[in-house]
């Protein structure tokens, strides 16, 4: 059986080192395995979730997908398109929200996360985006979702979804139930000045993350100023355990240079702080510059970035069209 993979990237700006650790370098990893199809959406209808700036939001959409297709995402290969020129997503998502219950909503810790104190100011979409994902998702009977661990709860809120609709309509796997794949190591990088924190493309300081816009020069000189301690470079996990922006850096270099932990903490083990920083600038330089190079040239070439959206979308809307017709037939909408 062939694995079908979705996934789904907001845009909303600024890019980080952690959405490629996390996400996006997997995405590609992915579309180059056997029996695998790969469906990579940019959510825009998500975005929309919270207030955006409509020239903004255009901006960061071919910013997104330029940070897709930059970091190795291959448009023969992989289906590329934003989440609004396939309107089957807008149905899907309404008729699963009758679907959803109020109580499984209510459980959202991202719901809770991003309303804040003022609940009742917060729109009803960002209320019901998971079952916005769910839709995403569910068209596209997707086997497999690579995210972060953050977006755990909705997959399993997705996987509910599906089952109920299955069961109200009794259409045994007409929803296929979809399997989270959510990488062992480096599922969270963290940010570069406070090892606590997720790195977030919201938080205030750009010293705390490295942007996959940042050139060589800006790679460099966030790295200097990335925060650690005095103390020289662990030799044992334990050692680890007190020191999360030291664990942070070592997973970075770890993930980008696809090696174990161990493996970096032996080759520093003992050595001065500003050697590693140093072999960690070097590589991040030599990993990350490229796309940023990448991403600003795919930039002044709006014609190719529009093309790819448009063949992405054509061929999104040919598996999503006829997933939403089998499910208006089923709920009785049409013979
Ligand atoms: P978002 O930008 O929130 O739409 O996230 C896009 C993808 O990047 C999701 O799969 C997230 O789980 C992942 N992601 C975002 N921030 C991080 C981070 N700091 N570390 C690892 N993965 C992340
Ligand atoms: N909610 C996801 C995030 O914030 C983005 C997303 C939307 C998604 N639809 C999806 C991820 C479907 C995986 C599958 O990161």
């Amino acid at each position: 059986m062939s694995k079908k993979i979705f996934s789904g990237v907001q845009p909303s700006g600024n890019l980080h080192l952690g959405n490629y650790l996390g996400a996006i370098k997997n995405f590609v990893e992915l579309q180059s395995k056997k029996d695998t199809d790969c469906v990579y959406c940019i959510v825009d209808l998500h975005a929309i979730t919270v207030k955006q700036n409509p020239k903004e939001l255009r901006k960061n959409i071919r910013e997104t997908l330029a940070a897709f297709i930059a970091s190795g995402l291959d448009s023969k290969k992989s289906i590329i398109f934003n989440q609004s020129s396939v309107p089957a997503h807008s149905e899907a998502a309404w008729i699963l929200s009758c679907v959803a219950r109020m109580g499984w909503l209510n459980r959202m810790t991202q719901f809770k996360e991003k309303a804040g104190k003022d609940k009742e100011k917060a729109s009803i979409g960002l209320y019901a985006y998971p079952v916005l994902m769910a839709a995403d998702i569910l068209l596209y009977d997707t086997s497999h979702v690579p995210v972060g661990d953050d977006q755990k709860q909705h997959l399993e809120l997705s996987r509910d979804i599906a089952q109920r609709f299955n069961n109200d309509f009794d259409t045994k796997n007409f929803l296929k139930v979809p399997e989270p794949l959510i990488q062992k190591n480096f599922s969270r990088i963290m940010s570069l000045k406070d090892g606590t924190k997720k790195m977030s493309k919201s938080d205030p300081s750009d010293l705390s993350r490295i942007n996959l816009m940042d050139d060589k020069d800006q790679i460099i000189n966030k790295i200097k100023k990335a925060k650690t301690d005095t103390l020289p470079m662990p030799s044992e996990e334990e050692n680890l355990k007190n020191r999360p922006e030291v664990k942070n850096l070592l997973e970075i270099f770890s993930s980008l240079s696809n090696q174990s932990i161990e493996k970096t903490k032996n080759e520093f083990s003992g050595k001065n702080f500003s050697i590693f920083k140093e072999n960690l600038s070097e590589l991040l330089v030599e990993k990350i510059a490229p796309i940023s190079y990448e991403i600003k040239a795919l930039l002044n070439d709006e014609k190719y970035l529009n093309e790819i959206l448009l063949e992405g979308s054509k061929k999104a809307n040919e598996l999503a069209s006829k997933k939403i017709k089998e499910m208006k037939k089923i709920i009785g909408f049409c013979e």
